[in-house]
């Protein structure tokens, strides 16, 4: 097992019979789906999942669990979710593989939300890029507004293939950077307000808990008070 593995095994274990499950996106979301699916198959656990992508449900389905839609739902008992930056406050950077907006929406909507991760992800302050989510027609004035924020650059994502990279809901992500972050609550905020905006990849809410995969085990940090 790799790293993200480790700590996509260890979520997989706080998964209760009934539960409705919150599936994130990217690579250790992945291995926690699939593992999942293996749990879910060998102890009948009833589960029902709301996937965060495209390619999520995608795999979900290949490995046979159950995918709703989040307005046929009434609760999100936990979701599990990857992260690019984890800060020791927990405040994360997501976003990288595209999947932010679904993403918050759930994570920020169930009632437990864990990140897995290895350890390549934690650090200090957040200082990566920041994706944010913007509708096409907005771009250019997106990009006007958020120079206003003092980003000390910024790019509108480019796709493997050529052109733009377009998200799951069809709008575009201009990958920003701000050095160190100071405030990430008040930042998240701030580009929120923007109109045009759809939504940023910072995270500052909601998270319970970050496992790390070890070569040594899992790792629970818990949110210090
Ligand atoms: C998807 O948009 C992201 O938020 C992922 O959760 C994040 O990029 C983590 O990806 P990996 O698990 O592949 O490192």
């Amino acid at each position: 097992m790799d790293e993200k593995e480790i700590a996509a095994a260890a979520a997989v274990k706080m998964v209760q019979r009934g539960f409705v499950i919150g599936l994130g996106t990217g690579s250790t979301a992945a291995h926690f789906i699939k593992l999942l699916g293996e749990r879910a198959k060998n102890e009948r656990l009833l589960l029902r999942c709301v996937p965060t992508s495209v390619a999520s449900e995608l795999l979900a389905k290949q490995v046979g669990l159950p995918v709703a839609r989040l307005e046929d739902i009434g609760r999100i008992d936990i979701a599990v979710d990857g992260a690019d930056r984890i800060d020791s406050q927990l405040n994360l950077i997501k976003g990288y593989g595209g999947a932010l907006l679904r993403e918050k929406v759930v994570d920020y909507a169930a009632k437990q939300f864990i990140v897995i991760a290895d350890a390549s992800k934690l650090c200090d302050s957040l200082d990566a890029k920041v994706p944010v989510e913007v509708v096409p027609f907005a771009v250019a004035q997106v990009k006007r507004d958020l120079q206003r924020l003092k980003a000390k650059a910024m790019e509108v994502r480019a796709a493997h293939a050529g052109g733009h990279f377009m998200t799951d809901n069809g709008n575009l992500i201009i990958d920003m950077s701000f050095g160190t972050i100071k405030n990430p609550a008040e930042l998240e905020r701030k580009i929120n307000e923007i109109p045009g905006v759809v939504e940023s990849g910072i995270f500052t809410k909601n998270v319970d808990c970050v496992i790390i995969g070890t070569k040594k085990g899992a790792k629970v940090i818990k949110k210090k008070d």
